[in-house]
């Protein structure tokens, strides 16, 4: 049966990025994968193009879609437009919402080649392997009330914070089942000292574990677990947490493993429809230039693979072919140590497509 991919390259460094993605399913098509790819406008790109950052056509590829990958969006010059819901950040929050990709899978993986790339000493992070499940749909990005406006003669800002214990429930069982796949530990991180969502947050954690005996759960405050991931990354297995934390803890992570430029997602719904993206946005800073590391979302192909097409030889192929790349010394500007030759992305890829061919 074939299987609809829409690919959504979006802003700054995601085109260039999404090039490579392309190549890569177009051999993975070589291989056999019987897929058709299509391509459709997010974010900035689809604000210029259409006044909209999720025009009504694309969010309808992305509904008919089993799989749908990101590149980034977002960027400067789009950071000024007075209507929020214009901005791109909106089309990328959007499909999630109306997707309903409640399950935001990011694993922190160190590649061993990259040991000397991270910012810490090598003996802290080598073999780390953490999967953070972040809540991708609720808490604070989206309760309402929510807006600025006037109170007592001066404009006040305001967010909502807030979790049923349904959306609860149903991301902890998300996580439960990935520790029990992994290495059985469950460390859940809320801030339940302060805000009472996370006080229902972890009493509902603590009400599922009876359900999951075999993995054991543990809490941590949010503060607390940054500090704990730059100390000793190693002792967490499976994290999960709400949106807001987890988009913070997982740049965090992803800084362990040598750069955010290879910390791949998936962000996953009921039905096992998928959306896949790199954690890292839309690099302003080096868009256009050819210099972006196009592994995390390579990588993101690989998740897409094994989450939504259920072709996990795939799958270890392309990480393989990562690999690979990695003991060859190649290196993008992202992760090279002092001394190293840097590649261009388009080098970057090649060699990936190269090892994947040979593979
Ligand atoms: P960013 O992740 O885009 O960049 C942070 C830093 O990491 C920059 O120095 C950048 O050059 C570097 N970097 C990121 N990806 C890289 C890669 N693949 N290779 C090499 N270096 C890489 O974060 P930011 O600067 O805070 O945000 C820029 C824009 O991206 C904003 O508009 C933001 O809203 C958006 N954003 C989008 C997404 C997404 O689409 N999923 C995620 C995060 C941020
Ligand atoms: C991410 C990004 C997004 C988020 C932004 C661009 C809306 O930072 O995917 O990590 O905050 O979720
Ligand atoms: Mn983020």
């Amino acid at each position: 049966m074939i299987r609809k991919i829409l690919l959504l390259p979006g802003d700054g460094i995601g085109p260039e990025i999404s090039l490579q993605a392309s190549r890569l399913l177009a051999a993975c098509q070589e291989a056999g994968l019987d897929i058709a790819v299509e391509e459709a406008l997010v974010g900035g790109a689809a604000y210029d193009a259409h006044l909209d950052p999720l025009p009504p056509e694309t969010l309808q590829k992305a509904k008919d879609a089993d799989a749908i990958l990101l590149g980034a969006v977002g960027g400067p010059k789009w950071d000024t437009l007075e209507d929020l819901s214009k901005r791109p950040e909106k089309g990328l929050l959007g499909l999630r919402k109306h997707l309903g990709l409640f399950g935001n899978l990011r694993p922190a993986i160190l590649y061993p080649q990259l040991a000397e790339a991270s910012s810490l000493k090598p003996e802290i992070v080598s073999g780390l392997d953490i999967m953070i499940v972040r809540e991708l749909t609720g808490g604070i990005y989206f309760g309402q009330p929510r807006g600025i406006e006037m109170r007592d003669g001066e404009r006040v800002g305001f967010n909502t914070y807030v979790y049923s214990e349904s959306e609860i429930e149903r991301i902890g069982r998300v996580a439960f089942k990935m520790a029990r796949k992994r290495g059985k530990k469950l460390c859940s991180v809320d801030k339940a000292n302060v805000l009472e969502v996370t006080i229902l947050w972890r009493e509902v954690m603590n009400r599922l574990a009876s359900e999951y005996p075999d993995v054991e759960l543990s809490h941590m405050y949010v503060d607390n677990a940054a500090m704990q991931l730059v100390r000793a990354p190693k002792q967490f297995d499976v994290i999960v947490t709400g949106n807001m934390f987890g988009d913070i803890l997982s740049d965090a992570a992803a800084m362990l493993t040598g750069s955010i430029g290879m910390l791949p997602s998936a962000s996953l719904n009921e039905s096992g429809q998928g959306m896949y993206e790199p954690c890292h946005g839309s690099a302003p800073d080096i868009a256009g230039k050819n210099v972006a590391n196009p592994l995390a979302m390579m990588l993101s192909v690989a998740m897409m693979l094994r989450y939504s097409l259920s072709e996990p030889a795939l799958a270890e192929r392309i990480e393989a072919a990562v690999g690979q790349v990695l003991d060859g010394g190649l290196r993008t500007a992202d992760i090279a140590s002092e001394g190293m030759r840097t590649v261009s992305t388009d080098a970057m890829g090649d060699a990936v497509l190269a090892a994947f061919a040979r593979g």
